[in-house]
């Protein structure tokens, strides 16, 4: 089997990569580990960047988005029983976010792939990766219980956190930064009416809380938990019971409960793999960086490899040129260094550390009710949660 570019994942990075190519008539082969199914079902990320509405929507997968889509102008930073609106547009000069889930993005690239003719290879994982620095990489993967290659110019390594392509980089042509943070977050999916119009980000002495939304009828809650808790230590009653003391207002606001059918912990962590590039292999969004899920990037961030690597991809296509492919990394770097940094400052800022350290906790109200009040330092914020325009080389 040949291809141009060899994609391994199906998830937003690979499918979005697969779908830019195919406009610009670069062929290309997905390989998935899991099945449609599975992959349509994982429940994951909801924020998405003013210029990932765009793009979506300029290469034509966006239609669903705009009809379910919610458009949000602003969070909520709630501290000291009190909430502190940042509204987006005024900040940003007009931009805002879309809440609209991952698995939908994926479903609409899934059926947009398929419509067009595309080789998406569900259930075929890759498990190996061949001369990498060859103008002939090639990928071996499994489908149907049998052994098989594909032969590529280029391989997209997208992956995800877990996969095979990060560690085909030999060790000592790679660095790898690492941070763990020493907490989790704990995520449910509930059947409840809206407690709020916007996204709540809360900071308080049990520890942070999240409330977010996916519908008017399904809500997306998160907090704080110890890094290795367990869903069995949780039943719903201790839950809302957490919730409701951590997000508790001197206003009364009350938060809407109801049936809760997904919960899950989530490691709280960030890993930036430097260079993202391996002689033909390109490694893009989770395979090469994770964020900490405070500053709602990582989806975003993945959307941007690819508009980076797509443009690369095709502009060496048409004319031979190498240039933009040779600065990828580089370019992807700026950004992921960016989100790095602002991901661990939403993180500092909102969550409780081991310790109990007075003095910390003061920096961290004082932080909080700076950009509460500084419209300096909420446009700081704001401009960074709408996302930062695109990098070009
Ligand atoms: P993935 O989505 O992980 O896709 C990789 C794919 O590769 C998977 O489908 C996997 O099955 C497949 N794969 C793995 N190994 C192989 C193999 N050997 N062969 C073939 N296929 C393979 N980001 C945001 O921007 N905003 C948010 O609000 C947000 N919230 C989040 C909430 C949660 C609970 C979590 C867990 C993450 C959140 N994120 C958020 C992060 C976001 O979901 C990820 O950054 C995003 O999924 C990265 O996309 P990706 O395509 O790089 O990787
Ligand atoms: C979500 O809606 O899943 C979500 C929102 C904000 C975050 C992370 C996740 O920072």
């Amino acid at each position: 089997m040949r291809t141009q570019v060899g994609i391994v994942g199906a998830g937003p990075a690979g499918l979005l990569l697969s779908h830019l190519l195919h406009l610009e008539g670069v062929e290309s082969v997905v390989l998935e580990s899991r099945s449609r199914e599975a992959v349509e079902q994982t429940i994951r990320a909801g924020v998405l960047e003013q210029g990932t509405v765009d793009l979506l929507t300029s290469v034509g997968v966006g239609d669903r988005m705009q009809r379910e889509g919610a458009v949000h102008h602003g969070i909520e930073l709630r501290f000291d029983g009190r909430g502190h609106r940042i509204d987006f547009p005024s900040l940003t000069g007009g931009r805002a976010i879309m809440l609209y889930a991952q698995h939908e993005v994926l479903k609409d690239l899934i059926k947009a792939r398929l419509e067009a003719g595309g080789d998406i290879r569900f259930e075929a994982p890759a498990v190996g990766l061949d001369d990498l620095d060859s103008d002939r990489p090639r990928v071996r993967f499994q489908q149907d219980g049998r052994d098989q290659e594909l032969e590529c110019d280029v391989v997209a390594g997208c992956d995800g956190s877990w996969g095979v392509c990060l560690p085909a980089i030999p060790a000592d042509r790679r660095t790898e930064y690492h941070r763990e943070y020493p907490f989790g977050w704990f995520g449910i999916l509930a059947e409840a009416p809206q407690s709020s119009k916007e996204i709540v980000y809360t900071y308080h002495e049990r520890g942070f809380a999240l409330v977010s939304t996916r519908s008017p009828t399904v809500q997306r809650l998160y907090f704080q938990c110890e890094p290795d808790d367990e869903v069995g230590n949780w039943p719903d009653e201790r839950i809302w019971a957490e919730l409701r003391a951590r997000l508790e207002t001197r206003d009364g606001w009350t938060l809407a409960e109801g049936p809760i059918f997904q919960k899950g912990v989530i490691t709280m962590r960030s890993v930036v793999c430097q260079p993202m590039q391996y002689g033909r292999l390109f490694l893009a969004g989770d395979a090469a960086h994770i964020v900490p899920a405070t500053g709602a990037k990582g989806l975003n961030l993945a959307v941007a490899d690819v508009v980076v690597l797509a443009r690369a991809l095709v502009e060496r296509d048409r004319s031979g040129r190498t240039d933009l492919l040779d600065a990828y990394s580089d370019t992807c770097l700026r950004r992921v260094w960016r989100a790095q940094h602002f991901s661990w400052w939403m993180t500092s800022m909102l969550h409780r550390f081991p310790g109990d350290d007075p003095f910390q906790h003061q920096l961290q109200l004082s932080q909080l009710r700076y950009v509460a009040s500084s419209p300096a330092a909420a446009a700081s914020l704001a401009e960074n949660y709408v996302g930062l325009p695109l990098e070009r080389p």
